[in-house]
């Protein structure tokens, strides 16, 4: 047994799975870029009272923080999510509004790790801010959506969507709410019990089977929205419709951040265990701004999870591993220059090639580039040497042909583009 491993609820990805994670982290930054949001890359730990301020009430904050003191005697945490971090550097460099960034960035949360929960998780998010128009909302749910739909390609994905109010409409629903879980207190869990005054919408999201009983007729919050966030709430449907996103009205859901207002929505993947089937979440938090110190600016955003994307992938036997990792495969029975030589010349050409290293036999060599999913093959034996040529193999038909050393690259390009 070796004496060190990945802490606990951490994982290494190494290749080749980890071609995978480069290729949904390309396609996302591809498919938010096209929506017209740029890269935003923000320390991955920040001053403990940002999240604080976020979160104060949510486990998150309050059990599962990565938080220390500095050298400096600073208090400091590791990142738990990506958009406290995004709105602190909006609110420290005022950008134009509509402000949009992406990211692709670890979390740290210290849960108890299980399958598909971890204490270091990866995200991709954007946030959008400086503006409360629905249009926005739908945008960013599209990208959500379409990510995981047509990039990852998972058919069991479904959005979850409500509407959590704001601060015309919450406080007085709150109340009602209060009043309902105190005339069931004894009916509650222990932990919820004491949560009645402090944060009610957190008992609705409890999945103890006492609570769930207790609320199932509880007061809900899209009954009870003030006519702007009604109307904020029927043009975001309309638009999701348009846009052909599918959606299920979730009035329970209330997610496990605090910051959030109006529209909220979850991606949950059919294809895995309840406990983690949320594959992503957001929705928009149009006070965040101001309770870190900047002036009010609404704001929507959502973070997917890369590991249950993948895991539900795998579930579902979607976003397959590329079985090719390079095109081309240098076989060399001289010693290993000539490989060396030829394949800086085709990567300099935009060819990806390997090669095998300390002379191995040319069977070794044959079956490292068949491991490798190479297309073809470049031998130089002894023979190719003397007459300055090298032999092409074509890895699927086993077919050759031998080439002069000075057009091997050109006749390599053009067969692979064929
Ligand atoms: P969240 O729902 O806490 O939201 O996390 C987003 C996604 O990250 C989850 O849906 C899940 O896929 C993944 N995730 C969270 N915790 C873990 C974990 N321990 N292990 C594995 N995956 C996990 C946020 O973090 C918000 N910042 C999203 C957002 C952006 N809201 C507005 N803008």
């Amino acid at each position: 047994m070796n004496e060190f491993r990945a802490p606990p609820g951490t994982h290494d990805v190494l290749p080749p799975e980890s071609a995978r994670w480069q290729w949904l982290i390309g396609c996302f930054a591809q498919r938010a870029s096209r929506a017209g949001f740029g890269l935003i890359v923000s320390p991955l730990f920040e001053d403990l009272a940002v999240f604080q301020r976020v979160g104060e009430e949510t486990d998150v904050v309050r059990k599962e923080m990565y938080d220390f003191l500095d050298k400096g005697g600073r208090r400091l945490a590791l990142r738990p999510e990506g958009t406290a971090p995004v709105v602190r550097a909006f609110v420290q460099h005022r950008p134009l509004t509509p402000f949009k960034a992406y990211y692709y960035a670890p979390s740290f949360r210290y849960e108890r790790p299980q399958a598909g929960r971890y204490r270091q998780h990866h995200q991709l998010g954007v946030e959008a801010l400086g503006t409360d128009d629905p249009e926005l909302d739908v945008e960013v749910m599209s990208l959500a959506w379409e990510t995981a739909r047509v990039d990852v390609g998972l058919e069991g994905v479904t959005v979850l969507l409500n509407s959590l109010g704001d601060s015309v409409c919450r406080p007085a629903y709150l109340e009602t709410l209060r009043a309902f879980l105190e005339a069931r207190a004894g009916q509650l869990c222990d932990e919820h019990r004491e949560r009645i005054q402090a944060n009610p919408l957190r008992v609705l999201d409890c999945k103890r089977p006492a609570c769930v009983a207790a609320t199932a007729d509880a007061p809900r919050l899209v009954d009870h929205l003030c006519p702007a966030c009604t109307s904020h709430f029927a043009a975001v449907k309309v638009g999701l419709d348009a846009v052909g996103v599918h959606f299920h009205l979730a009035p329970r859901l209330v997610r496990g951040l605090d910051y959030y207002t109006r529209t909220t929505f979850e991606l949950q993947s059919s294809s895995l265990d309840a406990a983690q089937n949320a594959v992503g979440g957001g929705g928009r938090y149009d006070r965040l701004a101001e309770a870190l110190g900047g002036p009010p600016t609404p704001g929507i955003g959502f973070g997917l999870g890369i590991e249950r994307l993948l895991l539900a992938a795998d579930a579902e036997g979607a976003f397959p591993l590329p079985s090719r990792t390079v095109d081309v495969w240098l076989v060399d029975l001289t010693g290993g220059r000539a490989a060396t030589i030829l394949a800086h010349e085709l990567r300099a050409e935009g060819c990806s090639c390997d090669r095998s290293f300390d002379d191995r036999s040319i069977k070794a060599q044959l079956k490292a580039a068949n491991r490798a999913g190479a297309r073809l093959a470049l031998i130089v034996g002894e023979e190719e040497r003397a007459s300055g040529s090298v032999t092409i193999r074509d890895l699927d038909s086993g077919e050759q042909e031998e080439v002069g050393r000075d057009v091997v690259v050109k006749r390599t390009l053009d067969r692979l583009d064929a």
